[in-house]
């Protein structure tokens, strides 16, 4: 067992423009992985799991494309890494079904997304439910099926998705249980020092409060979102705390050692955030530059990134298709 190369697995959903928070809290992790080049490493855009949100034609489209083509622009080796899209790969989706009728529905009903809705909705008043498709209350067990049908050992991502991990170890007991040993259990890699990368006002970094830094947003913008950062009003010229700032925060993620220990000599002299907003820019935008190039380019050839696509899922397929038979013959499908 333990000679057995480790599998790491990620997906991430197109409902929205890649931001800084996603970069640092699931792609940066997830890259590193994959640079260590001592596991197989299954990267995924989960389109299936981003349908429960949009449902806009060239909306999902664009959406989808835009996660391909940020993997593929942050230097994700398509040669070294599997990187498909989940609706390529139709094991997971019968996976998913076989696995819901082991799930109790009441697993679901506790499952964050679903409850942060239910309980906005009884707030308000409403039916608990309004608003609430099948898709996105069943959404955790897809994503069961997305990291059990790999036998994943480790899955990289933000500390909101801890709970979906845990509910997918569930489900794999409960399979295991009743029909003997099968699936392996999850564990997560969780970047506990970058868990919550702030947005522009200070509160978590999301599509949900529109308070995000899209990663590939063009120079100028770029510059104009950092300055509309929020600051405390310390005046120029006065020492400035850096553990209490989202620009030295971010900062440190874009910059060097040496860059970073000079820039907190300065927030203790007292730069001023005017400045500090300059230095921010310019080495964001001096990491982001060709990797900014690289999506631009491919986002204006699809046809790359679906080649590179239909790869990516012929080898998890291949993968994916000896699991699901065994899973199929434990169910007794097979006699
Ligand atoms: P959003 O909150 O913008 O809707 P998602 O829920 O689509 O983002 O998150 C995609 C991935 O990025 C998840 O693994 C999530 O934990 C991570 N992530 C999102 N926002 C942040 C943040 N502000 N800081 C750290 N990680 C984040
Ligand atoms: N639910 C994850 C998110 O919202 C995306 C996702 C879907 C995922 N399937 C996955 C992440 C499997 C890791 C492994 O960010």
């Amino acid at each position: 067992m333990r000679n057995e190369i480790e599998i790491v697995l990620t997906g991430i959903k197109p409902t929205g423009k890649v931001h800084v928070g996603n970069y640092i809290g699931a792609i940066k992790p997830a890259l590193q992985i994959a640079s260590a080049g001592t596991s197989t490493a299954l990267y995924f855009i989960a389109d299936y799991h981003g349908l429960t949100f949009i449902q806009n034609r060239s909306e999902f489209r664009d959406l989808s494309y835009g996660i391909a083509a940020t993997w593929l622009a942050l230097g994700l080796d398509p040669e070294k890494v599997i990187i498909y899209r989940q609706s390529d790969v139709p094991e997971i989706f019968e996976l998913s079904w076989i696995l819901s009728c082991l799930t109790p529905k009441g697993l679901m009903n506790r499952a964050h997304a679903y409850k942060a809705i239910a309980d906005k909705n009884e707030q308000l008043g409403v039916e608990p439910d309004t608003g609430v498709n099948i898709g996105l209350f069943t959404y955790p067990v897809l994503m069961a099926a997305d990291i059990l049908l790999f036998q994943s050992d480790r899955v990289p991502v933000g500390k909101d998705q801890i709970q979906h991990i845990e509910i997918a170890r569930d489900i794999a007991e409960a399979f295991n249980r009743n029909y003997g040993d099968t699936f392996k259990l999850p564990g997560y890699i969780v970047d506990e020092q970058t868990s919550v990368i702030p947005g522009l006002d200070g509160r978590k970094m999301s599509k949900s409060y529109a308070n995000t830094i899209p990663l590939f947003e063009s120079e100028g913008e770029l510059k104009k979102l950092i300055n509309k950062i929020k600051t405390d009003s310390t005046p120029p010229n006065e020492p400035k705390d850096p553990a209490t700032s989202t620009i030295f925060l971010l900062y440190s993620e874009f910059a060097s050692q040496e860059q970073i220990e000079q820039f907190r000599a300065k927030f203790r002299e007292g730069i001023s955030w005017g400045e500090a907003k300059q230095e921010l820019f310019h080495v964001m935008n001096t990491y982001l530059e060709g990797p900014r190039k690289r999506y631009n380019e491919l986002m204006a050839a699809p046809e790359q990134i679906d080649r590179i696509l239909s790869e990516g899922a012929k080898k998890a397929r291949a993968m994916a298709a000896p699991m699901l038979e065994k899973v199929k013959s434990r169910i007794g499908r097979y006699r």
